[in-house]
C-alpha cells in the first residue's frame, strides 16, 4: 500500500468557453483515477490485471474537444435526470414542464440524460483532497430555476472517492427549492482490455435482476416489468456479453444490443450488490454496489469510428460497456414505477461503488 495523493493539471477549455481542470488521484491500493472538473468526466482509470500490469481501462480523452458532441456521454455525471425523458415533458403538481429535446430512436424525440445541455456539459466548482487512506474530489453545482426546462434550483454535490482497497465511491446528494425530478448516474464506460481493445463481447457479466424493463422504438420503457427468464437478458449467474447479444430478438433489435434498464433484485435500502463485469483474459473486474433500484446497461451499440479517443484509436462498434445505476428512464410519465420527484427541501441522495480487482 502506498500514500494516497493527487495532482491537478490545465485540461483545456469546452466549447462553451469555460476553463476545465484535471484531477489525477493516485489510491493507495494502486487504482489510478483522472476526472476533470467538466462534468466529473473520467479521463482514465488504471487498474492492475492478474500479473499486477496497469492499464487505463476506460473511454476518455485528452481534452474537452472529445466530449464536444456530447453523446455518448463518456465517462460524465449524468443530470438532472439519466436516460431518456418521452417528448422532453412530464406533468408535475398539475403543470407540464418541457425539456428540449436532443435525441430521436425510432424517429421519436425525447430528452436524453438532461436534455440539450445536461450537468455532464458544466465545469463545476471541484475540491480534490486526501483524507486519511482516501484520496479524491468533491465536485459542487447550482443547477437554476428553469435550467433546461426543470422547476426549481437544485444545490448538487457528487464526491469521488477512492479508497486503499481500490474501490471508486460516488456519493450524489442534491437538493431543490420546489418539486423536481431527480435522477443521476456516472456514466463511465469500461473495456478491461484497454481503451483500444475492441469488442467487449468477450467480457463476462453479471446482473443482480430478475426483471427487465423492455422498451418501445423510441426506447422509452413501455412500463412492462419483464421476468429475464431463459432470456438474453438473464445475467444473474453470470454470461459472456456476446453470447446472446446477437439473438434475434425484439428488445436486443431495437437498441441493437444492450441498452436496458434492468430492476435489481433488492432486500435492503443499502448497498447491495448490482452486477459487475470482467475480462477472462486478464482478470480485470469489477463489482458494482449501490443504493439505486435499477441498472441501465449498455454496450456502445451507437459508438462512432469518427471518434478518436486518447490512445489515438477509433472508437468502435461495443467497445465498451457501461454500468449505469439509476432510477427508471422516463420514470417522470410512469406513476407505476417508484417515484424520482424531489419534494422541495429534501435532500436526494445515492451512492454507488464501483469495486476494482482480479478475478
Ligand atoms: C442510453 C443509451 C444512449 C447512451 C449514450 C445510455 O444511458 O441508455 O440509449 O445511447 O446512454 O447516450
Amino acid at each position: 500500500m502506498s500514500v494516497p495523493s493527487y495532482s491537478v493539471s490545465d485540461f483545456g477549455t469546452t466549447k462553451y468557453g469555460e476553463k476545465a481542470r484535471k484531477f489525477t488521484l493516485n489510491g493507495a491500493g494502486g487504482v489510478v483515477l483522472e476526472v476533470s472538473d467538466y462534468g466529473g468526466k473520467v479521463v482514465r482509470l488504471f487498474t492492475a490485471d492478474r500479473d499486477g500490469a496497469m492499464k487505463d481501462v476506460v473511454v476518455g480523452f485528452d481534452s474537452p474537444a472529445g466530449w464536444d458532441d456530447g453523446d455518448p456521454y463518456w465517462g460524465c455525471i449524468i443530470g438532472r435526470f439519466a436516460n431518456r425523458i418521452a417528448y422532453g415533458k412530464f406533468e408535475l403538481n398539475g403543470k407540464e414542464y418541457s425539456v428540449p429535446t436532443n435525441n430521436t430512436p425510432g424517429g421519436i424525440p425525447c430528452a436524453l440524460h438532461g436534455g440539450t445541455r445536461g450537468w455532464d456539459a458544466y465545469v463545476w466548482d471541484a475540491e480534490p483532497f486526501v483524507d486519511g487512506d482516501n484520496v479524491g474530489v468533491v465536485f459542487k453545482r447550482t443547477s437554476p430555476d428553469g435550467e433546461n426546462g426543470f422547476p426549481g434550483k437544485v444545490e448538487v454535490k457528487v464526491v469521488y472517492t477512492l479508497t486503499k482497497d481500490n474501490v471508486w465511491r460516488v456519493d450524489y446528494e442534491a437538493v431543490p427549492d420546489q418539486d423536481t425530478p431527480i435522477n443521476m448516474t456516472q456514466h463511465v464506460y469500461f473495456n478491461f482490455k484497454g481503451e483500444s481493445g475492441g469488442s467487449i463481447e468477450d467480457h463476462v457479466m453479471t446482473i443482480a435482476a430478475s426483471n427487465v424493463a423492455p422498451v418501445n422504438e423510441g426506447q422509452i420503457p413501455t412500463g412492462e416489468i419483464r421476468a429475464v427468464d431463459g432470456s438474453p437478458f438473464d445475467f444473474r449467474g453470470g454470461m459472456r456479453i456476446g453470447e446472446r447479444i446477437n439473438e434475434p430478438d425484439a428488445q436486443l433489435e431495437i437498441g441493437k444490443g444492450y441498452d436496458h434498464c434492468w430492476v435489481l433484485d433488492r432486500k435492503s435500502d443499502g448497498l447491495e450488490f448490482a452486477g459487475g463485469v470482467y475480462c477472462p483474459l486478464n482478470g480485470r473486474n469489477v463489482d458494482v454496489y449501490t443504493t439505486e433500484t435499477c441498472m441501465q446497461v449498455y454496450t456502445a451499440n451507437w459508438a462512432r469510428y469518427e471518434q478518436i479517443a486518447k490512445g489515438g484509436e477509433h472508437l468502435s462498434f461495443r467497445c465498451a460497456v457501461a454500468l449505469e445505476t439509476q432510477h427508471a428512464p422516463d420514470s417522470p410519465n410512469k406513476p407505476e414505477f417508484p417515484t424520482t420527484v424531489v419534494k422541495a427541501g429534501e435532500t436526494y441522495r445515492s451512492t454507488t461503488e464501483f469495486r476494482f480487482g482480479v478475478k
